[in-house]
């Protein structure tokens, strides 16, 4: 059985083995432990089966304009033999709305749009709202509170951490 639930401490060390299994370099895994140790880790949450930590998912703030900050969600990996029985899909989910109970109003992510969509999230083009990397369609945006959606206000900046991940 797959339990959803908040980072707690001890847990930074299995977080970071996640992350570094799952990419292709521990580039992830160290944002991770440089969000948190900024504490700009709003919501992390595990995936755990058993006492084993199998995924992990993180947001952190992210601004535009003047407005309200919202939620950027990554990085998110789930251990490679526990893929595909929609993990992932229950860590966004769940962290999607312990964000919105936070009171982050919106949330930005840079993937795939076929896998973001279920969730909710469409192209930010659509709102005007862009990003610093240059993610095009895979940078998608979702409302997590009416209203709350930054529309037209341009660049969205994620947190300084990422600057020297990109
Ligand atoms: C991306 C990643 C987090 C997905 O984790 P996951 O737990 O396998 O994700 P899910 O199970 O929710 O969904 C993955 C796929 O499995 C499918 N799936 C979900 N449950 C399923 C089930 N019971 N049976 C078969 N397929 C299933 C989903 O439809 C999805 O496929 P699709 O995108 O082709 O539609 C994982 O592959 C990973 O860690 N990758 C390396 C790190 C990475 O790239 N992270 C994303 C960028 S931050």
């Amino acid at each position: 059985m797959v339990t959803i639930r908040p980072e707690r401490p001890g847990d930074a060390a299995a977080v970071y083995a996640v992350h570094a299994a799952g990419f292709p370099t521990q580039a992830e895994a160290r944002l991770v432990d440089q969000l948190r140790a900024a504490g700009r880790l709003s919501v992390s949450l595990v995936a755990e089966v058993g006492d084993e930590v199998v995924g992990h998912v993180g947001f952190s703030p992210v601004t535009a304009g003047t407005a309200a900050p919202g939620v950027g969600m990554a990085p998110a990996a789930v251990s490679a033999e526990y893929r595909r029985r929609g993990i992932a899909a229950d860590l966004i989910r769940v962290g999607l709305e312990a964000c919105r109970a936070a009171g982050f109003g919106w949330a930005v992510v840079l993937g795939e749009p076929g896998y973001y969509a279920r969730f909710g999230f469409r192209p930010a083009a659509d709102f005007g709202l862009s990003d610093e990397y240059g993610g095009g369609p895979a940078f998608q945006v979702l409302e997590l509170t009416p209203g709350a959606l930054p529309a037209g206000a341009g660049l969205v900046r994620y947190a300084p951490e990422f600057a020297a991940f990109a």
